[in-house]
């Protein structure tokens, strides 16, 4: 699982293309704004299947895009404004992937979760409440940052 990187963000483009490149199963969120939560989709061509949402992010089209278990995610590319050493994240304010990941800890075995992050996003301590799910793999253009973080 990926993510369509907007703004400014670590671009996944070239990440995304490479996957499918060879041959490995991609999926995408969408934000699912009924049940204010991420809906995962498979995506085979991205040129096709998606499509900007109202932020300008681009999600799959859930009319040709099939679903995704929670069960079939193995690796998890994770988005963020800010990350610590102790992987720390401050997402977009709407715990989306907290929620995510306490699903997943729910179903089973926790995929592995990575974060590209440029250098300057990490900072000394993220403000993590008790529903905040860390990262254990953060890279960036400088260094990588393993933490024994877990749900
Ligand atoms: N299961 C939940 N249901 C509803 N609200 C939740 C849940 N978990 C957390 N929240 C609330 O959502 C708000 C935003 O959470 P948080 O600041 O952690 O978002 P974030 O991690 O930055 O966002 P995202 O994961 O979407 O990038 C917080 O006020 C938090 O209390
Ligand atoms: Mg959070």
């Amino acid at each position: 699982m990926a993510y369509a990187s907007f703004g400014n963000e670590v671009d996944t483009w070239t990440l995304i293309a490479e996957t499918l490149a060879r041959g490995k199963r991609l999926v995408l969120p969408l934000i699912d704004r009924h049940r204010d939560a991420l809906a995962l989709h498979f995506v085979c061509d991205p040129d096709r299947e998606l499509m900007a949402n109202a932020w300008g992010i681009r999600e799959p089209r859930p009319d040709i895009c099939p679903p995704a278990m929670l069960a079939e995610l193995d690796f998890i590319v994770v988005p963020g404004l800010a990350f610590d050493q102790r992987g720390g994240r401050l997402g977009y304010g709407k715990a989306y992937y907290d929620r995510l990941f306490h699903s997943l800890a729910g179903d089973g075995a926790m995929p592995f979760r990575i974060a590209g992050a440029f250098d300057l996003q990490i900072v000394d301590r993220v403000p993590m409440d008790a529903h905040d799910v860390a990262v254990p793999h953060i890279v960036t253009e400088a260094r990588v940052i393993e933490s024994a973080a877990s749900v």
